[in-house]
């Protein structure tokens, strides 16, 4: 691409290029840590936001990752400068990383502005990280590559592999059935997360590090590179010096995210079997972007895209698998012709350009449009009384048997209830019931917690059951697997219809037909919706309280009301 800029175009020119005391001050103080004018004269200045922290397992590498973006950008002609933001481990952050993701896309949309930046490297990939990040930077718009952290290795026990999330639901509950002992127990603790990098199942990390490549925000072939991989620091030094040219080039997200762009992501989400969360980080950073999407475009879409990739929980296989077989460029090729070809990219050239030559090298693990692993996509979208802005469910990870089902409800008012229930031997349940867990939604939980994957009762367990439907306003890790019907909006929180359901209604839902319907009359919904007092908000004060006030639903992303409009906010005074 045809560089665009001179160097007194420069953002950072204003603080360091002119002549004034400001400039003086900005200039000395850099100078007064042993950099001086050669570092950062006439020179994009790049902004490496990091979400490094000793306690953020996934993020363990990118510590030392980032000096490998920094060679990048030095030898490209870049003063580059690393800015640590909120880490958001999945794992340790509660009660929900998903509290904090909004928290981190105002950091980095604030780091990026207030600083004398003018381009942005985001380091990133647990789960909270990646559209936190994105959704900060496009709002910002100043060019911006994102690097993923990049998948752990296989886990390992007893001769078979682990996958993160996805076997510890499967063993947790086998332990729960009386099937594992406690030193197996333990032996698998310590087999299954055997290196640093992010959960390598195709959750929601896998899942949004895909799509962000399928958008075109980061390398091609990015994704899918094991975090322990010697190809992972040397992606990170290729986007240090792409950035740089990005920022000469005026390469800004504004350029790349388009329409097509945010379809050909749906779609690889589609052919990924990618967590359901991606949805509502799709949905806000397109609102971000300026772009319609909302939930129905991810059920037209996954009506015309099967899953090719067989990994788990959908499928077999690991994201190191995955990576061997050919990794995202291979899939993107097996799809290439349900995708937007066209569309410009980090590199500067379109997708078409970037996935050319890739080949799948292990067709068991990236299968063909002709030969799909599931014939339609990973995700099917429900509407009816129960859901009038509509709910998710992944049919490709649940018992064939629950797309189509009519049963009696077991409701939860909350959490705590649900847990003390479902482990009583006299609960009267049956396989056929349908659970339904209250006040997990975005201001119910608050902050949406992945409780979606309810246990199945004690009681069945020993029967052998081992899946059931489950409803609830809540979202759950994209490990886990189930018929599982997630982000019921309007929550129950806020007086949508789930608030109102009781034990011993009957909800009937039909996968096919889109259909989720509480068979339970206007007359007596609008009875119960008259005798129902809204629950106290949760939080008194704080991050809570502002989170709270400003948290839209899920449909909408689940972004903050003063976040998501469009709109220029001015560039910093500098006086
Ligand atoms: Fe970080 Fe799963 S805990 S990606």
């Amino acid at each position: 691409m045809k560089n665009c800029k001179r160097p007194e175009d420069l953002r950072s020119h204003r603080w360091l290029g002119v002549d004034d005391m400001r400039s003086f001050g900005h200039r000395s103080r850099l100078r007064g840590i042993g950099y001086d004018a050669g570092d950062w004269q006439g020179k994009p200045v790049i902004g490496i936001i990091n979400t490094w922290s000793e306690i953020n397992p996934c993020h363990a590498h990118l510590r030392a990752r980032a000096d490998n973006v920094k060679r990048g950008v030095l030898q490209a002609g870049g003063f580059p400068l690393e800015l640590p933001a909120m880490s958001l481990s999945e794992t340790f952050v509660k009660p929900s990383a998903m509290l904090y993701r909004n928290m981190l896309a105002m950091e980095t949309e604030e780091l990026l502005r207030s600083h004398p930046l003018d381009g942005a490297v985001l380091m990133g990939g647990c789960d909270k990280t990646t559209p936190g990040l994105l959704m900060g930077a496009i709002s910002m718009g100043i060019p911006a590559i994102y690097i993923p952290a990049g998948p752990m290795l296989r886990g390992n026990w007893n001769g078979q592999y682990l996958g993160s999330g996805s076997d510890v639901w499967k063993y947790w509950t086998e332990k729960r059935a009386g099937n594992i002992s406690e030193e197996e127990w333990s032996e698998i603790e310590g087999g299954i997360a055997r290196s640093f990098g992010t959960c390598m199942v195709m959750g929601t990390a896998a899942t949004m590090m895909a799509i962000t490549e399928a958008l075109g925000m980061s390398l091609p072939g990015a994704s899918s590179i094991p975090a322990a991989d010697s190809n992972h620091p040397r992606m990170c030094g290729v986007a240090g010096r792409r950035i740089v040219d990005m920022v000469w080039e005026d390469l800004t997200p504004a350029k790349i995210l388009t329409a097509a762009a945010f379809d050909n992501a749906i779609k690889v989400h589609m052919a990924m079997g990618g967590s359901t969360n991606a949805i509502i980080h799709v949905v806000a950073m397109a609102r971000r972007a300026g772009i319609p999407v909302d939930m129905e475009r991810f059920d037209q879409l996954s009506r015309q895209i099967p899953v090719l990739a067989n990994v788990r929980p959908s499928g077999q296989y690991l994201m190191e698998d995955f990576f061997y077989a050919g990794g995202l460029r291979a899939m993107m090729q097996n799809l290439r012709e349900k995708l937007d070809l066209t569309c410009l990219t980090v590199t500067g050239k379109s997708v078409g350009e970037n996935i050319e030559g890739a080949k799948v090298h292990i067709p068991d693990v990236i299968h063909s449009l002709n030969d799909p692993v599931y014939a339609e996509g990973a995700t099917a979208v429900l509407k009816g009384n129960l859901a009038p802005q509509g709910c998710v469910i992944k049919p490709a990870a649940a018992d064939k048997r629950f797309l189509k089902h009519r049963g009696k409800v077991i409701a939860f008012e909350d959490y705590n209830h649900m847990m003390r229930e479902i482990e009583r031997d006299d609960l009267d349940v049956t396989p056929d019931h349908i659970l339904v867990l209250k006040n997990a939604g975005p201001k119910g939980g608050p902050g949406m917690p992945e409780w979606g994957m309810l246990p199945i009762p004690k009681r069945l367990l020993g029967q052998g059951v081992r899946d059931m439907i489950r409803i609830s306003d809540g979202r759950m890790s994209g490990t886990s697997y189930g018929a599982c019907i997630l982000h019921v909006a309007p929550e129950s929180f806020v007086g949508g219809p789930l608030a109102f359901v009781q034990t011993g209604d009957e909800i009937e839902v039909d996968v096919d037909k889109r259909l989720i319907h509480l068979h339970v009359s206007d007359d007596e919904l609008a009875r119960r919706k008259a005798a129902w007092t809204p629950p106290a908000p949760r939080y008194p004060r704080g991050y809570g309280a502002l989170y709270s006030e400003h948290i839209g639903q899920a449909d909408e992303g689940c972004d903050f009301d003063f976040l998501a409009p469009l709109g220029r906010i001015p560039e910093p005074e500098i006086h």
